[in-house]
């Protein structure tokens, strides 16, 4: 469970532990990874270098788990359900609408357009690596991607089916999906569940993932970063901002609060929405910086319009001071480096199974 339900305190007693240990010196206490033969004596700043690299690591593979059971017809099967809008009312919703693998996730927009064009309050985050976070949504309110996959197939205001049911309806009018659930999930008697589907469309997250030059750089390429990201990287860590974006999704595996040393303006409660305990208020997950470049705007309600801002935002309510523009560069260029791609065939919308005559219409209402 660890790691599961950091509450507020837990992750204020971290950061705490974090700046009083000093980042270099915490890092150093943790195994290192062996550094490559070089003929030449090591320069001076190499230790305090790798102490700060320690702090991060490379991104997986996958995030598959063994006990999921995922194979490639799973994997297969859950790309297609990603992107069919015949999983929504309207039929012209999907998974893609708000999380376009072509925008790095995301869809670009403050809040999602939904069934009617309703929207909620939140900025849809990018699904790509989301499989590694600590817990989904903002709030954390749920454990992983297969706990996820449900909510917004039924959600009123994003693809707004009336239940499971009617979303099984859909899928075994279809013949062509009902032999891939078959081949997904060869033990079940029932292969065409909802359930299922959930499982399927998060074995397919778990594959999203996007390995960049900052992967590269960690496991010993010195070469795959340019000397202003570099740079970057040392202003990013002295300035603290990896106290909570670190590891290998550098966020995504903590909560904190916004607004540490000055408040955000914001009506949203954050995590305390989803646990009603007052440590949580404002309390919200930190997100991942990979692929931080392309998936503007920002924040939880996205009214954060350029990265330059972000950056400067978490100065100003993070850590109290004023980052200057020339740090706030530094660091952006940083980031930029965090970019990575998709495997293409996962990117790429798959050819959909053909509707029957026993398959839904579409309900605008
Ligand atoms: C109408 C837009 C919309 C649609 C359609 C939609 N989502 Fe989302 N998604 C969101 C928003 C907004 C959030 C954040 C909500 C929150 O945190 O309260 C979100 C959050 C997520 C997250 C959590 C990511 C993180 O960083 O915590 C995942 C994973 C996800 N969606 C996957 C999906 C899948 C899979 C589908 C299709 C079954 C889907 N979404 C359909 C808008 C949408
Ligand atoms: C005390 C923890 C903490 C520190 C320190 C911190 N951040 Fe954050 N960061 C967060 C949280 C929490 C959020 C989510 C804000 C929200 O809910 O809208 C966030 C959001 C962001 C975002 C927007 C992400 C998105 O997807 O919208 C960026 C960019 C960012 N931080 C960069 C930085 C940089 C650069 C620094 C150092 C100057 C830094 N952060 C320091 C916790 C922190």
């Amino acid at each position: 469970m660890g790691v599961m339900l950091h509450s507020a305190r837990v992750g204020s007693l971290l950061l705490a532990a974090f700046v009083v240990a000093g980042c270099e010196k915490k890092a150093a206490q943790e195994s290192a990874p062996p550094a490559p033969a070089a003929a030449a004596p090591a320069p001076p700043a190499a230790a305090a270098d790798k102490a700060k690299l320690a702090l991060f690591k490379p991104l997986r593979a996958s995030f598959d788990e063994p006990a999921l059971g995922t194979n490639a017809a799973r994997v297969e099967l859950g790309q297609k359900l990603y992107f069919d809008p015949r999983l929504s009312k309207g039929q012209q919703i999907s998974c893609s609408s708000c999380h376009d693998l072509a925008k790095y996730g995301q869809d670009g927009e403050a809040t999602s357009p939904g069934h009617r064009g309703q929207r909620g309050g939140r900025n849809s985050p990018t699904t790509l690596n989301a499989a590694g976070h600590v817990r989904q949504f903002w709030d954390g309110r749920m454990a992983n991607v297969e706990e996820q996959a449900h909510g917004p197939v039924t959600n009123p205001i994003e693809m707004a089916m009336a239940d499971g049911a009617a979303v099984e309806k859909v899928l075994r009018s279809i013949p062509e999906y009902v032999r891939s659930f078959a081949a997904a999930f060869a033990d079940d008697k029932q292969p065409v569940t909802f359930d299922n589907m959930a499982r399927a469309i998060a074995a397919f997250e778990r594959r999203l993932v996007t390995p960049s030059r900052w992967d590269a750089f960690l496991r010993g390429d010195e070469g795959a970063l340019t000397a202003p990201e570099k740079a970057g990287f040392g202003t990013f860590v002295a300035k603290g901002c990896a106290a909570c974006h670190n590891g290998e999704l550098v966020g995504g595996g903590t909560f904190q609060k916004l607004g540490v040393k000055e408040p955000y303006p914001t009506a949203d409660l954050g995590r305390f929405e989803a646990t009603t305990q007052e440590a949580d208020r404002s309390v919200f997950k930190v997100p991942s910086l990979r692929n931080i470049a392309k998936t503007a705007p920002y924040f939880h309600d996205g009214q954060v319009k350029t990265l330059e801002e972000a950056v400067r935002l978490m100065g100003k309510h993070q850590l109290g001071f004023a980052l200057a523009p020339e740090e706030i560069a530094s660091i952006v260029a940083f980031l930029g480096a965090l970019t990575g791609d998709l495997p293409p065939e996962l990117a790429k919308a798959p050819e959909l199974p053909k509707s029957t005559k026993a398959t839904p219409k579409p309900d605008l209402h």
